[in-house]
C-alpha cells in the first residue's frame, strides 16, 4: 500500500511502509538521496565528511574540557560493542555486565568470546539493574575493572538508570563502558552530568541514518591506553582511532554512502534542534502511541516509569482470536512494520517510537491497530492474567 505524506514530514520513499522498529529505522528522503553519489575514500573531500561527522558526534556529548574523542567503527553495532570491550578492557581487567535483556546478555557473550575475564548480574527480561546491586556486585569482588550497562534495552525497551549505575562504578574507583546503541542522539549523555569513559552507538538508531557502521565516543586518555589491547586486528578502537588522527582516513574500506546519509542525518539533528528536540519528538510519538493503544485495551509491559521513548512493548491480547502473524499483515497492509516481541515469559510485540515520523503517524498507527483487531475479530486486547502477573513483579 502506498503511505500518503503526513505534513512536514516526508514520507518513506516510494510510498514504503514506515519501521516502527528500532532500526534500521525510517530515514528522510534527503538522508536517502545523499547516497546518490560516489565518494573516493582517500580524497579530501571524503576525509573531511569523517571530519565533520567525527566532531558533530562529539559536540552532542558535551564535551566542554576536549577530553573525548570519536572513533567511527565499520559494521553494525555488536562489532562496536565488541571493539569497546576488546580495546578498553585490559587482558586482565574484569567485568561487571549489568544483563535485563538481550543485548546485555550479547555484552556477555562478547566476554566469553573475548576470553575475557566478566560476572553477570542478571535481571531477567525487564527489570533495572540498580545501583545498590551495582555497588554490592563491586565491593564483593574487587578484581572487577569496569562496568558495562545499557542505556536503552532495546528488546523490552527500558530505559536504564545509567546515572545512579555511574555514581555506583566511580564511588568505588570502577570504569564504566555504556552501550547507547538506541538511545544516544535521543537520550542526553552528557560527560558533564554522567560519567563514563566510553560509550558505543550506530548510525542506523536516533540519529536516523541508515546501517553500516557505528561510533565509539571515548576519553582520550582511555584511548592512548587502549593500545595493545585488542584481541582484533579489525576491531582495535586504539588503531582507527591513531590512524584517523594521522591520516584523516579509516583504515579499511569505509561505507562512504552511509557516511554521506548519516552527515545529511546529522545536519538534520542539528536543524530539528539537537538531542533535546529529538528526544522530545519520540517522546510524543511513544504517548500520542501508547495512550491510543492503551484505549484499545492493550496494556504495557512497563510502568511508565521505565518506559523508554525509543520502544515499546505490549502484550499480546488475550482474546482467541489474535494472532501476531495476521496482526503483523495486517499492520503491514496498511503501511506500518511493527516489531514482534522477544520476552520469554509471555507473548509481546513491540512498537519503536524512533525514526523519521512525528505524532501524526502514531496516530495513524493506532487507527490500523484498531481497524486490524476488528478485522481479526478480537473483542478486547486486554492481556492474559498471566502477563499482568508478571508485570506486577516489576512493582514489587
Ligand atoms: C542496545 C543494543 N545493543 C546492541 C545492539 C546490536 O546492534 P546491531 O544489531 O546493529 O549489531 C542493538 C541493536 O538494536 C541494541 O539495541
Amino acid at each position: 500500500m502506498r503511505v500518503s505524506p503526513v505534513e512536514g514530514f516526508d514520507p518513506p520513499a516510494l510510498g514504503e511502509p514506515y519501521l516502527l522498529t528500532p532500526g534500521p529505522l525510517t530515514t528522510s528522503y534527503a538522508v536517502k538521496q545523499a547516497m546518490l553519489r560516489d565518494w573516493g575514500s582517500w580524497d579530501g573531500d571524503f576525509r573531511a565528511m569523517t571530519a565533520e561527522l567525527r566532531r558533530r558526534l562529539l559536540a552532542l556529548i558535551g564535551d566542554t574540557k576536549s577530553e573525548y574523542d570519536c572513533v567511527p567503527i565499520q559494521g553494525s553495532g555488536s562489532f562496536c560493542v565488541e571493539a569497546m570491550l576488546g580495546s578498553f578492557v585490559p587482558k586482565d581487567g574484569k567485568v561487571l555486565v549489568l544483563a535485563n535483556g538481550a543485548y546485555g546478555l550479547r555484552a556477555a557473550q562478547t566476554m566469553q568470546y573475548l576470553g575475557r575475564a566478566f560476572t553477570l548480574i542478571d535481571k531477567g527480561d525487564y527489570l533495572p539493574p540498580r545501583g545498590d546491586e551495582v555497588g554490592a556486585a563491586l565491593d564483593a569482588d574487587p578484581a572487577i575493572t569496569h562496568v558495562l550497562a545499557i542505556h536503552c534495552e532495546t528488546s523490552s525497551g527500558i530505559l536504564n538508570p545509567v546515572a545512579e549505575i555511574s555514581e555506583a562504578t566511580y564511588a568505588r574507583g570502577r570504569k564504566l563502558l555504556v552501550d547507547s546503541m538506541s538511545a544516544f542522539g535521543a537520550i542526553p549523555l552528557e560527560v558533564g552530568r554522567i560519567r563514563y569513559e566510553a560509550m558505543v552507538s550506530s548510525a542506523n538508531k536516533c540519529i536516523e541514518g541508515v546501517p553500516g557502521f557505528g561510533f565509539v565516543i571515548a576519553r582520550k586518555s582511555e584511548l592512548e591506553k587502549a593500545k595493545g589491547n585488542s584481541h582484533s586486528l579489525s576491531l582495535d578502537i586504539h588503531a582507527q582511532w591513531a590512524a584517523m588522527e594521522k591520516t584523516g582516513q579509516w583504515r579499511f574500506t569505509p561505507p562512504t554512502h552511509v557516511v554521506a546519509a548519516f552527515l545529511e542525518a546529522l545536519r538534520m539533528h542539528e536543524a530539528e534542534g539537537g538531542v533535546a528536540a529529538r528526544g522530545a519528538r519520540y517522546m510524543q510519538n511513544r504517548n500520542v502511541m501508547v495512550e491510543g493503544m492503551r484505549n484499545l485495551g492493550f496494556e504495557t509491559l512497563l510502568s511508565d516509569r521505565w518506559l523508554s521513548p525509543i520502544i515499546v512493548t505490549f502484550f499480546c491480547p488475550a482474546d482467541g482470536n489474535f494472532v501476531f502473524e495476521r496482526f503483523y499483515e495486517l499492520m503491514k497492509d496498511k503501511g506500518f512494520i511493527i516489531y514482534p516481541g522477544k520476552l520469554t515469559v509471555v507473548d509481546s510485540f513491540r512498537v519503536g517510537c524512533i525514526g523519521r515520523m512525528d505524532e501524526h503517524v502514531m496516530r495513524r498507527v493506532v487507527e490500523a491497530a484498531r481497524q486490524s483487531l476488528a478485522e481479526m475479530g478480537v473483542a478486547s486486547a486486554a492481556p492474559p492474567q498471566a502477563a499482568l502477573a508478571e508485570r506486577a513483579k516489576l512493582a514489587a
